[in-house]
C-alpha cells in the first residue's frame, strides 16, 4: 500500500504556504507580515495590527479610519443572542460559553457564510473581530450575575473591552490608559502565531468549506487546552497552588521527575528554543501594570519572580530550553487587572481571532489548498471474521 511519513504532533510537516507570520525559533524572532513584534508593540496598536494581518500592509490614515468604522459598525451582537447566553449555567467556564455562542453565530449571520463570495468572507472576518470582545465580556458578566454592558464605540478596541468587562450601571467607569495599553499589548502579542494547534484546527475545519463562525468556534475549543491557550489560566493557578516561595523547590523537582506528569505551566514552547520574544515585551508591560497598581508584595507575584529566576538558572530548564513563555507574564497582568483566571483564555481567544480569520481567508483564497486529510499508520488487528456472541 501507500507509504506515509509518521510525524506525530506535525513537528516536521508544513501543510500550507503562508505569507502572514514568520517565526524563527532559534533566534527568538516573530514577524507579522515582515514587521518585528517588538516594533509593533512599541509603535502600533491592536486594530492596526489586525489590518496588517488581514490585508498584508500597514494602513494609511484614511484606510485606518475606514477599517475602524467598519469594525465598530459590528461590535454589537444580535439581541437574541442574549437568550442564548441565558441557557448556560452561571458557573460555566467562559470558554465553554464562547465555544457555544461563537458557533451559534453561524445561525445568526446568514449574509456572511457563503465562502465562495469574497465579500461575504470579508464581512465574516470583520464581524468576528468586532464581536469577539463583546461575546467574551458578556460571558464574563454572565458568570458574575451582572448585567451585560453594551460596546462603547468611542473607545479604542482594548479600552472598549475593559469597559464592557468592568463597567457597572451604578458607578462611573473610566478606563486607565496604562491598563488599556497593557490590554492592547496582550492582544497584539497573541494576534497570530502561524500554524499553532488552534490555527491549524481552524484551517482544517475550514478546508471542508465549513461555516466560518463554526470554524472559529473549533479554534476556540482547541485553544482551551492547558498545553495551548489554557496555559495562562493553568499557570496562575499553579502559582497560587505553590503559594509561598519556600515550596518552589518541591515543584521544580516534580517538573524534573520523569515519572511525574507535572509540568511548569507557562514554561517552554514548541518553536521558541532560546526565548519567547512575546514574553520579553509582555514582561515590560507586567512591570508597568504592577507599578501602577502598587502591587509589590503580593505572594503570587513573589512566587512568580522566584520561579522565573530559578528556572532561568537551573540546569534542567536551561538544557531543555524551557523559558518563561508569553502566558507566564500575561497571566500576571490579567490577575493584577482583576480578571478571574477563567477569563485568561477567553482573552487569548479574543486576541487570536484575527489570526484565525486571516489564516482562514488566506486558505480559502489559495487554489492549492484541498480538504485536510491526514493519513495514519495502521497498528490494529489484521482482517478477521465476525464471531457469534456465544463464541466470544
Ligand atoms: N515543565 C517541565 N518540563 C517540560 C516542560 C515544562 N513546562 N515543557 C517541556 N518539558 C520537557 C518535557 O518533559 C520533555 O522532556 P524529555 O525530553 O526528557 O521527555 C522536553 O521538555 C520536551 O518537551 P515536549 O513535550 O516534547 O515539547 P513540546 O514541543 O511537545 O511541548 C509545550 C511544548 C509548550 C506544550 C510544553 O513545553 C508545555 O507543556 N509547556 C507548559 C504549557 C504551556 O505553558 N503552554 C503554553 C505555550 S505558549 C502559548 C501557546 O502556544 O498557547
Amino acid at each position: 500500500g501507500d507509504v506515509f511519513t509518521y510525524d506525530p504532533g506535525f513537528t516536521s510537516t508544513a501543510a500550507c504556504d503562508s505569507a502572514i507570520t514568520y517565526i524563527d525559533g532559534d533566534k527568538g524572532e516573530l514577524l507579522y507580515r515582515g514587521y518585528p513584534i517588538e516594533q509593533l508593540a512599541e509603535k502600533s496598536h491592536f486594530l492596526e495590527v489586525c489590518y496588517l494581518l488581514l490585508y498584508g500592509e500597514l494602513p494609511n490614515a484614511e484606510q485606518m479610519v475606514d477599517f475602524e468604522s467598519r469594525v465598530t459598525n459590528h461590535t454589537m451582537v444580535h439581541e437574541q443572542m442574549h437568550y442564548f447566553f441565558r441557557g448556560f449555567r452561571r458557573d460555566s467556564h467562559p470558554m465553554a460559553t464562547m465555544v457555544g455562542v461563537v458557533g451559534a453565530m453561524s445561525a445568526f449571520y446568514h449574509d456572511s457564510t457563503d465562502i465562495t463570495d469574497p465579500w461575504q468572507r470579508e464581512v465574516a472576518a470583520i464581524r468576528m473581530i468586532a464581536k469577539l470582545p463583546t461575546i467574551a465580556a458578556m460571558a464574563f458578566k454572565y458568570s458574575m450575575g451582572q448585567p451585560f454592558v453594551y460596546p462603547k464605540n468611542s473607545l479604542d478596541y482594548a479600552s472598549n473591552f475593559l469597559h464592557m468587562c468592568f463597567a457597572v450601571p451604578c458607578e462611573d467607569y473610566v478606563v486607565n490608559p496604562v491598563l488599556s495599553k497593557a490590554m492592547d499589548r496582550i492582544m497584539m502579542l497573541h494576534a497570530d502565531h502561524e500554524q499553532n494547534a488552534s490555527t491549524s484546527t481552524v484551517r482544517l475545519a475550514g478546508s471542508s468549506g465549513a461555516n466560518p463562525f463554526a470554524c472559529v468556534a473549533a479554534g476556540i475549543a482547541c485553544l482551551w487546552g492547558p498545553a495551548h491557550g489554557g496555559a495562562n489560566q493553568a499557570c496562575l493557578e499553579m502559582l497560587r497552588e505553590i503559594g509561598t516561595v519556600d515550596r518552589i523547590p518541591e515543584y521544580i523537582n516534580r517538573a524534573k521527575d520523569k515519572n511525574d506528569p507535572f509540568r511548569l505551566m507557562g514554561f517552554g514552547h514548541r518553536v521558541y528554543k532560546n526565548f519567547d520574544p512575546r514574553a520579553k515585551v509582555m514582561k515590560e508591560s507586567a512591570d508597568e501594570v504592577l507599578e501602577l497598581l502598587g502591587i509589590h508584595n503580593n505572594e503570587t507575584l513573589k512566587v512568580a519572580k522566584e520561579l522565573e529566576r530559578i528556572a532561568l538558572e537551573d540546569e534542567y530548564f536551561v538544557e531543555k530550553k524551557l523559558y518563561p513563555n508569553v502566558d507566564f507574564y500575561s497571566g500576571i497582568i490579567l490577575e493584577a487587572m482583576g480578571f478571574p483566571t477563567s477569563m485568561f483564555t477567553p482573552i487569548f481567544a479574543v486576541s487570536r481571532t484575527v489570526g484565525w480569520i486571516s489564516q482562514w481567508k488566506e486558505m480559502i483564497a489559495d487554489p492549492t489548498q484541498k480538504i485536510g486529510r491526514p493519513r495514519q499508520l495502521y497498528i490494529g488487528q489484521t482482517r478477521r471474521d465476525y464471531a457469534e456472541v456465544e463464541e466470544r
